[in-house]
């Protein structure tokens, strides 16, 4: 569920039309919705109710600060995976206490400034992190809680680009090794082996592959407790799929997974985190555009819109559909077009969709990408020097700009030419 919805025929972000944004600050943007956000991360909070806690936002979904204040408020912690994002959840106002660092190319640096500033655990993906982490802490005079990241080897039955729990994927420690490494770190000096972590891929609809990953991490923790390794801690990672396209069959509820997650290691007696992005932020965003010209091409109609792929990558990359809406709400029984919906930017694979049946629109008509709130702003770039797009928050019948558009001085700016030429 989410909060852009017709009245009056007018799409609105909760209660803000959002022809108003537009005429604020010019199309193309990106629009969130407080209320949306708010409540996607508390179905994930009331869901692993009944169990000791935390769910850790993904942030690499949407790392605005507006988006993580709003969430670290709520008493959410955050999922990593860099010095900047880790740089960003501090920025926003979340305590150490509340930050998993995840990833698997974590470099020295970031070490230092996650033990230096404090940090929940490090989820630990490879051998060689394992030595250097513990080099690093001991330096540091510190002792770090970790968990290491067991691949599973399991079909996320999810896109390719996106599935990380088969043998082949870079992430996490095969699951076969596991003994062994636990048994290694546990003899570092600077590490705290606490649990264990999983995470299998993105955008998962179906809880089968869920289940399977966390019916082997329950085997894994009697085994390892077993060993005498004290697993008190399991981060389950994200994953859980939305809904792209609305004609579709949905994919289970956050109550669902919490449900099989309760089922599959409530008997545990662990600690539980999850690590949701797409799910908390995904639907809580639109991308809205405007149309610039309908061309009319040999067997085929092209919706020119204005923003491109440098805006809204995910398309182009994982040919992801998104569902593509007028601003304006079609008359009832009007007859619908069929476009092949394209950005400005010079190559072919700047196309939205092709084929796509949807409402006629014309030139200067605004139209809304549905469920653009996750992978969407962070992913953009400025390729063909076109400048980011800002970003809007809703809250009520309020919003506020909450990253804005550079100017083309700015972005011309941030290059020099050397004294030779
Ligand atoms: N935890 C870890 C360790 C992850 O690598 C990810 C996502 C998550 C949690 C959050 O997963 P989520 O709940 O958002 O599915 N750019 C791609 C998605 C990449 C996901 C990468 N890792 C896309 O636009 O589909």
């Amino acid at each position: 569920m989410d909060h852009f919805l017709y009245k009056n025929g007018v799409l609105h972000a909760e209660d803000v039309p959002v022809p108003d944004i537009a005429a604020a600050v010019g199309a193309p943007f990106y629009v969130y919705s407080t209320a949306t956000l708010t409540r996607h991360f508390k179905l994930f909070d009331d869901a692993l109710d009944g169990m000791e806690h935390l769910v850790c936002y993904a942030m690499k979904a949407n790392s605005n600060q507006a988006v993580l204040k709003l969430l670290g408020d709520l008493g959410a912690g955050m999922d990593v995976v860099s010095g900047g994002e880790y740089r960003r959840a501090k920025a926003a106002g979340v305590p150490g206490d509340r930050i998993v660092f995840s990833g698997v190319g974590k470099t020295r640096e970031e070490m230092e400034l996650a033990l230096t500033g404090g940090i929940r655990q490090f989820n630990i993906e490879s051998e060689p992190e394992m030595q250097l982490l513990s080099k690093v802490a001991t330096e540091l005079g510190k002792e770090v809680p970790v968990t290491i990241r067991v691949n599973p080897d399991v079909d996320a039955k999810t896109h390719e680009k996106i599935a990380t729990g088969k043998s082949d994927n870079k992430f996490g420690i095969p699951i076969s090794r596991a003994r062994e490494v636990y048994a290694q770190a546990a003899a570092l000096p600077g590490l705290k082996v606490i649990g264990i972590d999983v995470h299998i891929g993105s955008q998962l609809t179906q809880l089968e592959p869920f289940e399977l990953a966390f019916q082997k991490v329950a085997e894994l923790t009697e085994v390892l407790r077993a060993d005498g390794h004290e697993i008190s801690r399991l981060d389950l990672g994200g994953g859980l799929g939305i809904p792209y396209e609305r004609s579709n069959e949905a994919p289970p509820l956050p109550v669902e997974f919490g449900a099989l997650v309760k089922k599959m290691v409530g008997h545990l007696g662990c600690e539980i985190e999850i690590e949701p992005g797409r799910l908390i932020a995904g639907n809580a965003g639109l991308m809205v555009s405007e149309v610039i010209y309908v061309k009319s091409g040999e067997d085929r109609d092209f919706l020119i819109i204005d923003a491109a792929m440098n805006d809204l990558i995910r398309p182009a990359m994982y040919s992801a559909h998104h569902d593509i809406i007028p601003v304006t709400e079609a008359a009832p029984g009007a007859e619908p077009a069929t476009y092949d919906v394209v950005g400005p930017v010079c190559e072919s694979g700047d196309t939205f969709a092709k084929r796509r049946v949807m409402p006629a629109v014309g030139p200067g008509d605004l139209v809304a990408f549905r469920s653009a709130g996750a992978y969407g702003a962070v992913m953009s770039s400025e390729y063909n020097s076109r400048l980011m797009i800002p970003e809007v928050l809703v809250h009520g019948d309020q919003f506020a700009v909450i990253r804005p558009r550079p100017t083309f001085d700015e972005m011309i700016n941030r290059d020099t030419i050397p004294s030779w030429l």
